[in-house]
């Protein structure tokens, strides 16, 4: 077989190897290391990964593209499972509100916060909304990161901006080297137009909302902002339920800032992935260890509200939960699109090695997006989608932190991103 693509003599070449699934407790520090690596592509898919020299059943020739992987570090092409990456306008006025200490929910119940982004976003056009979240997905895809996942959930109570939102992710998921999986989140925060009505609000998003974005996008999950003042476990057990039931895969905001019993409820509803989980408690754990959600931890986010708290990570990996770790990329709570400074804050604020680190931005990424079976490792018959690290290691990768490490991004077999000239 002819390869169209050869990656060889790798320094570090981290695989991931193994079954197409979530790893957890003692696997989500298996990475799969092969030192003097070879990647070899034909076309989207991998077709050879091993040490040393290609199998001569492999073929290469002149128009085989070679990459000298010599000092580098090659990884799957690393996974944002949870973004925010659609909205209007951002939010560094309320910067200074936050230095002074006045706290997020506090900022969202008087207007401010989601609400002030909703209004951005109602008043922003198409094109607008895809300028702004085009300019983010490059800046991602310098860090290396080919997938991601992007919530509505800043129209709200206005229908046509949630579809907005949504359109503009599946147009750019067209447009854009990087995969785009939409998730609907009209359950973001109770739209001031209904407050105090917030019941009514849920069974308007449930009878009326989700049947339409179902019927006109390919939306794929349904999140829900289960807090203190937002939604209640009741609420957002409903919420989840419905999108069941209408075929969308729950997700949930959970415990994020206060323990409401959104982790427990996460495993009791089924949920694919449980989010931010800084306020989870121990019971939740165990429960989601039990159901095999997987908890998707945002250590940008606990850095930005600077609120002194993060998740239970060490905690969540000996009960055997497995761990992804994303971005959470929004103009509020953590208005940064740099995957590889989360992977730094995962090692420094959530005691994880950098290994754990590696598998929670690949396969366990995957894995949350329901991706497994063909992203998130590098093994034959998956797609091609490979990031090159200019580091001697991974550890080199995450210690050395607040710069962009990538040397080139692969997505689908083809070279989308180069150090060289910033674009493939
Ligand atoms: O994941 N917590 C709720 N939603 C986002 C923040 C969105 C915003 O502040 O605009 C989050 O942190
Ligand atoms: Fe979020």
């Amino acid at each position: 077989m002819k390869a169209t693509l050869v990656i060889k003599n790798i320094d570090n070449l981290i695989t991931l190897k193994g079954e197409n699934r979530a790893r957890k407790g003692k696997e989500q520090g298996e990475i799969g290391l092969i030192k003097n690596g070879v990647v070899a592509v034909k076309d989207k898919e991998i077709i050879y990964v091993g040490e040393g020299e290609l199998p001569e059943s492999i073929e290469v020739d002149a128009s085989t593209e070679v990459i000298d992987g010599k000092g580098k570090t090659v990884t799957p092409g690393l996974i944002d499972s949870h973004t925010h990456l659609v909205h209007g306008g951002s939010r560094e006025h309320e910067f200074k509100l936050k230095l002074e200490g006045v706290d997020y929910l506090d900022i969202l119940a008087s207007g401010g916060g989601i609400h002030s982004t909703v209004e951005a976003t109602r008043e922003a056009s198409f094109d607008d909304l895809y300028k702004r979240a085009e300019k983010s997905l490059k800046t991602m895809l310098s860090f290396g990161v080919t997938t991601v996942e992007s919530k509505s959930g800043y129209g709200i109570g206005d229908f046509d901006t949630e579809l907005r939102q949504i359109e503009v992710s599946e147009k750019l998921n067209e447009d854009y080297p990087s995969d785009i999986i939409s998730t609907f989140m009209g359950a973001h925060a109770v739209p001031e137009e209904y407050e105090g009505r917030s019941d009514e609000f849920v069974d308007v998003l449930i009878n009326e909302m989700m049947p339409k974005v179902i019927e006109k996008t390919n939306v794929k999950f349904n999140d829900v902002f289960c807090e203190e003042g937002v939604f209640t476990v009741d609420q957002s057990r409903k919420i989840l339920l419905a999108g069941k039931e209408q075929g969308l895969i729950p997700k949930m905001h959970a415990d994020e800032i206060v323990s409401l019993g959104g982790a427990e409820l996460a495993a009791e509803v089924g949920c694919i992935s449980a989010e931010h989980l800084m306020a989870a408690s121990d019971q939740g754990i165990d429960d989601m260890a039990k159901s095999g959600t997987i908890a998707v931890l945002l250590p940008g986010t606990s850095f930005n509200l600077q609120k002194g708290t993060i998740a239970p990570a060490r905690k969540m990996i000996e009960k055997n939960v497995p761990v992804a770790i994303s971005t959470d990329y929004n103009p509020g709570s953590c208005p940064s699109e740099n995957l590889q400074f989360m992977m730094t804050l995962g090692s420094l604020t959530l005691k994880m090695t950098p290994a754990e680190v590696i598998t929670s931005v690949t396969i366990n990424a995957a894995a949350a997006l329901d991706v497994e079976n063909e992203k998130g490792s590098l093994q034959k018959g998956k797609r091609a989608d490979i990031s090159i690290f200019d580091t001697p290691n991974l550890e080199y990768m995450i210690y050395h932190f607040g710069i962009n490490h990538t040397d080139k991004v692969i997505k689908d077999g083809k070279v989308v991103w180069n150090k060289e000239n910033n674009r493939g």
